[in-house]
């Protein structure tokens, strides 16, 4: 697969210029997550650091956090990482969710 340095590129590109243009902090290191010691926040220390630093789940509303982590899934999957498990992807994105942005 050839294509994988330009994408490479292209991400990190989006991401730098996302975290730098958001006055919401997008990333917390992973101390900072709520609720330290839930299964949630294990589970977003263990599936959505292999790439960028723990995402702040401030950083979407309920509703938006569905798409997010769907599209991580994907990029979970063409990054060889695979797919979350649909046991852990429930809790997971459950975490997210109760520590949403306000709609
Ligand atoms: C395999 C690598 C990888 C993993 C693992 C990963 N991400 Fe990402 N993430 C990316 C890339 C690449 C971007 C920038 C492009 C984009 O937004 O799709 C990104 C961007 C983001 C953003 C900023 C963009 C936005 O829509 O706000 C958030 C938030 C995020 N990821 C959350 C998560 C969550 C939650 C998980 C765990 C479920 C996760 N990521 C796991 C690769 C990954």
């Amino acid at each position: 697969m050839k294509r994988s340095i330009i994408i490479d590129w292209c991400a990190a590109c989006a991401l730098a210029l996302l975290m730098a243009g958001c006055s919401q902090k997008p990333q917390v290191s992973a101390a900072e997550l709520p609720d330290q010691g839930s299964p949630g926040a294990a589970l977003v220390t263990g599936y959505c650091t292999e790439c960028h630093g723990a995402p702040s789940p401030s950083s979407h509303t309920a509703r938006e956090w569905a798409g997010v982590v769907e599209r991580m899934q994907n990029w979970r999957v063409t990054k060889g990482f695979g797919a979350i498990p649909e046991r852990d992807l429930r809790p997971l994105l459950d975490y997210l969710k109760s520590h949403g942005r306000a709609e």
